[in-house]
């Protein structure tokens, strides 16, 4: 599958069948996520791979709320994928921010995720970015160490349904010409 058909043709998989994935398949997965770009090459991104029912289960029913349309998926697929970033690292110089935005652990780890998100669809894995979700329960659950924030989660896992796409913006919707709010026509 070439890039652009990936990132087309990826959809938020949130119902998955109970097959295990391969562990070749899974460590390419995770190799994608390995060669994200990051602020300085600094890497702050961290993963915890939880294949146990019984966590998953916890996960699922003390960390996510009971409607988010992920909720299920959770405790259904084989895995879930967990990204951690570490806090004061992207987007520092001499232990200063460098910029006005802080702390850039958020973003480091999102561009990871979306790598690993279209090297499993790649696979025929389906994945969610999960966002909405209590952050420190899964931080108790998983013993993740203070200063290490957990960011986001995917199940992941051989999908059983594959929803329908959502509509996107066109392109002169969101894009400028020179300088912002001058129109754009593709
Ligand atoms: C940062 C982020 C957080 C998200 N959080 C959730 C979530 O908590 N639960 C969920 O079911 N989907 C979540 N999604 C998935 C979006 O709803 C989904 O990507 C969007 O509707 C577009 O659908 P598509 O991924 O199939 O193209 C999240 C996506 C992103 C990027």
């Amino acid at each position: 599958m070439d890039v652009m058909e990936a990132i087309k043709t990826r959809r938020s998989v949130r119902r998955f069948k109970p097959d295990a994935i391969p562990e070749d398949v899974m460590n390419e997965v995770l190799e994608a996520a390995r060669w994200a770009p990051s602020w300085a090459n600094t890497q702050c991104w961290e993963f915890v791979v939880v294949t146990d029912q019984a966590v998953r289960q916890r996960l699922s029913e003390e960390a996510l709320s009971p409607g988010n349309p992920a909720r299920r998926g959770v405790a259904e697929a084989p895995a879930v994928v967990v990204a951690l970033g570490k806090e004061g690292i992207s987007g520092f110089y001499k232990d200063s921010p460098a910029t006005d935005k802080g702390d850039w652990f958020m973003y480091d780890v999102g561009v990871a995720m979306q790598n690993l998100c279209l090297a499993a669809w790649g696979h025929g894995l389906g994945t969610v970015h999960v966002g909405l979700m209590d952050a420190v329960k899964i931080e108790e659950i998983l013993g993740v160490p203070k200063g290490t924030r957990v960011v986001a989660l995917t199940p992941i896992g051989y999908p059983a349904v594959v929803g329908g796409s959502p509509p996107r913006k066109e392109i002169n919707d969101f894009v400028w010409r020179e300088r912002y709010g001058a129109k754009y026509t593709p």
